[in-house]
């Protein structure tokens, strides 16, 4: 079976942390780099983070630190889900290796243009990283086969009633994200919201037994925390869904859309404005998730996490 190459772009947080430990159990994947972006915390933590998770799990692909704040923007971090580590919860060891000493933007660009095939980029955090890329080497663009992000929000936000955090944090490098002409796979909160662990999926997952397993049981006990106060029966895991679109795009319903990124709105900058007028000629530039089949989902997660045992 041909691999895709990926690499994934991500600020652990609980669910890229999850979304890393999905890649890396895939045989339909083959995780070229890691590279990190401050999102859900600084950089210094979603760095260390990273290198923490990929090292329980015994994979040491590439892994190097990008941007510390957005484009134009101050950096706004989200302990009230993550934690003040940015993956609080269970204790992890430190990590067995270094990361690069290179800019995530230049391992990209050195991966993107010396790979064979065209690599499939997956940002689970701010396109910060992506936004950089893009606007400092251009043709890279060229050797892109397409981008399955976690971010946005069709019918709502979630850190605005308008923005989704991972566009509202730096809505600039979504623009140009969004704007590059590259195809997209938007999973999300449309879809993500729908992705989500029970109670008794986490339970399901904490008895199957592995250190793995038991890992990510005790990652979304905290997570679950977030979401139990406002409320919700779930945990949904956003991220996850990036990765699950390119290994089973049958467990997905999807809708095109013409997305625009919203820079500017005093209430609304950050929000993913789809073009819904039905006379509308605007070309589609995304292919959004807006459903799913849950419970294909969470086994695909549980699977992924036994397969470490
Ligand atoms: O809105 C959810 C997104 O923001 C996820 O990527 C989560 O990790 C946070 O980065
Ligand atoms: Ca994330």
């Amino acid at each position: 079976m041909k691999k895709i190459p990926i690499i994934m772009d991500c600020d652990p947080g609980h669910d890229d942390a999850i979304a890393l430990i999905l890649a890396c159990s895939r045989e339909e994947l083959d995780l070229k780099a890691v590279t990190v972006v401050a999102g859900n915390q600084t950089l210094d933590k979603t760095l260390g983070n990273a290198k923490k998770i990929l090292s329980f799990i015994g994979k040491h692909p590439p892994v190097a630190a990008g941007a510390a704040k957005p484009m134009f923007r101050e950096l706004q971090t989200a302990p009230s889900v993550h934690g003040e580590s940015g993956l609080d919860g269970p204790s992890i060891p430190e990590p067995d290796f270094r990361e690069e000493r290179m800019h995530a933007v230049d391992l990209l660009r050195e991966i993107i243009t010396g790979s064979p095939e065209p690599v499939t980029l997956v940002p689970t955090g701010p396109l910060t990283n992506i936004g950089i890329l893009f606007t400092t080497y251009p043709e890279v663009k060229k050797n892109i086969q397409r981008i399955s992000l976690m971010g946005g929000g069709i019918e709502t936000g979630n850190w605005t009633s308008a923005a989704e955090f991972n566009i509202f944090v730096d809505p600039e490098a979504a623009d140009i994200v969004f704007r590059s002409g590259i195809p997209i796979i938007m999973s999300s909160l449309d879809v993500t919201h729908r992705a989500f662990f029970m109670q008794e999926d986490i339970d399901r997952l904490r008895n199957s037994g592995g250190r793995v397993s038991v890992l990510v049981a005790e990652l979304m006990d905290f997570y679950y925390n977030y979401y139990k106060k406002r409320g919700s029966t779930g945990a949904p895991l956003h991220d996850p869904c990036a990765v699950a679109y390119l290994v089973k795009p049958e467990l997905f319903i999807t809708k095109p859309y013409h997305i625009d990124i919203e820079c500017a709105g005093k209430f609304t900058a950050g929000m993913t404005l789809a073009d819904r007028r039905p006379w509308s000629d605007a070309e589609f530039n995304v292919t959004a998730n807006i459903d799913l089949d849950r419970e294909g989902f969470v086994n695909m997660i549980i699977k992924a996490c036994e397969s470490y045992n």
